[in-house]
């Protein structure tokens, strides 16, 4: 297969006869920015290998660099030296978040609790994101934090507090940034928070808190954090990423003649509801040399070409798959019945509305995906050629990405965005994908 790049950002991409092979996907990007950030709170120093080389998790380094703390990096490897609780340096100028609300978020969390004036930015899809879901609990809990349009957009402003309070906070939004930022502040606090989510987030916060001394416990959706002890700095092996994964997941399993081999992805099960989904659909999925690393369940993943059901999603399940749902557009459109999206109206205040843009990129290839309020309505289609805009977002051009390569080819504007969590995926694409 031979892909041309079309300009700075537009990229070609041919169907394929087969997808054969095995790779290594990027060092999961979640679990990155809590290796770095939350070591940076602790004492000591922390090794952290298999590092995300996404541009998002180098975001959050450029950050904490700017607060004062030494970080070396060599390939994967990132070497964080712990300053300690509330000894962040008031950074000399405004904190750019980039693409990531992960960082803008959790920096939140710990900046509202860290005695020192912060302004947070980042690019212009991070600045259309909205902030109100974090900086509103964290004003109950007593934190100065302001922003645009009253604290709902970034800019975010944050400014010293003789101290946080303990708070309750009763969630409406199944997020696990806001959680994780709540959960951080609660390290600041005088007395216990609680955080009590509608739906269960991914759990890494929880898990990489508590390995570094923390007092957090968590019994299903409610989790309490003492203020309290220091942190000591753990050194983390970061799994490969399960949601860069999931695309050589779903292009396995779509292609009429594909064997594609994915090792040593993370399998924290808050993060694999596509594999619940691709069950559900009659997809051939399987797990080898099962094991856990770092406090994190690990294994190879293979997936061979399979024949779809159609399916419905929704509910719980949403939140266990909220970077992956995407995916269950292309996968419906390769099914053998209508398949139907609810609950997923958060995709709209992703990277991009991802609900309109899904339904915009895969009907320019000829799919039948309508959005609705909360998912889409998907009904079996032939995918075409045409040319399709990632708008930016970089889950967006994976997933078209492809369609074309199981359909028949597409031209994809924004196509350098997959450097934001996946910078090696046209290579890698490349190498699976023979013509
Ligand atoms: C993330 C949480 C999710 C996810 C994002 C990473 C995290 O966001 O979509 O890619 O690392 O906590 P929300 O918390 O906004 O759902």
């Amino acid at each position: 297969m031979s892909l041309g790049t079309l300009g700075a950002t537009e990229r070609g991409v041919a169907p394929a006869r087969s997808i054969r092979g095995s790779l290594r996907v990027p060092g999961d990007k979640s679990i990155s920015h809590r290796a770095a950030l939350f070591n940076a709170l602790g004492r000591g120093n922390s090794q952290i290998t298999n590092f995300s080389p996404g541009a998002d998790c180098g975001s959050t380094l450029s950050c904490l660099r700017s607060l004062g703390v030494t970080i070396e990096r060599s390939a994967d490897r990132v070497s964080v030296d712990g300053v300690g609780l509330r000894r962040f340096q008031e950074p000399p100028d405004v904190l750019d978040c980039g693409n990531s609300g992960t960082t803008m978020r959790l920096l939140s969390g710990v900046l509202a609790g860290s005695s020192v004036f912060a302004v947070l930015t980042g690019d212009s899809s991070l600045r259309r994101r909205p902030m109100a879901r974090v900086a509103e609990p964290l004003r109950r809990a007593g934190a100065q934090i302001d922003g645009r349009d009253g604290g709902r957009l970034p800019p975010l402003a944050i400014a010293p507090v003789p101290t946080l309070h303990g708070v309750e906070h009763r969630l409406n939004v199944a997020s696990a940034q806001v959680k994780s930022a709540l959960v951080l502040a609660g390290l600041f606090a005088d007395g216990d928070t609680t955080v009590v989510e509608p739906a269960a987030t991914r759990d890494h916060t929880e898990r990489l808190l508590r390995a570094m001394g923390a007092n957090v416990a968590h019994d299903r959706l409610t989790i309490t954090v003492q203020p309290g002890p220091e942190l000591h700095c753990v050194d983390v092996q970061v799994p490969g990423d399960f949601s860069s994964a999931a695309f050589w997941l779903v292009l396995g399993v779509l292609h009429p003649s594909a064997e594609v081999r994915i090792q040593n992805v993370g399998l924290n099960p808050t993060r694999t509801g596509l594999l619940t989904i691709l069950q559900q659909m009659g997809a051939h999925v399987e797990l080898e040399n099962e094991r856990d690393v770092a406090g994190e369940p690990v294994a190879d993943l293979v997936a061979w070409s399979s024949q779809l059901h159609g399916t419905t999603v929704g509910g719980d399940l949403v939140p266990l798959a909220i970077d992956e749902i995407s995916l269950v557009a292309l996968l419906g459109l390769c099914a053998d019945s209508e398949t139907v999206v609810t609950d997923a109206a958060e995709l709209r205040a992703k990277e991009s509305d991802r609900l309109a843009v899904v339904a915009r990129g895969l009907s320019a290839l000829g799919g039948d995906v309508t959005a609705t309020s909360d998912g889409w309505r998907i009904r079996p289609s032939r995918l075409r050629s045409g040319r399709v805009d990632s708008e930016g977002d970089h889950r967006m051009a994976m997933l078209f990405a492809l369609a074309a390569t199981i359909g028949d080819g597409a031209e994809i504007a924004g196509a350098d965005s997959v450097a934001i969590s996946y910078p090696s995926f046209w290579a890698d694409l490349e190498r699976v994908a023979k013509s």
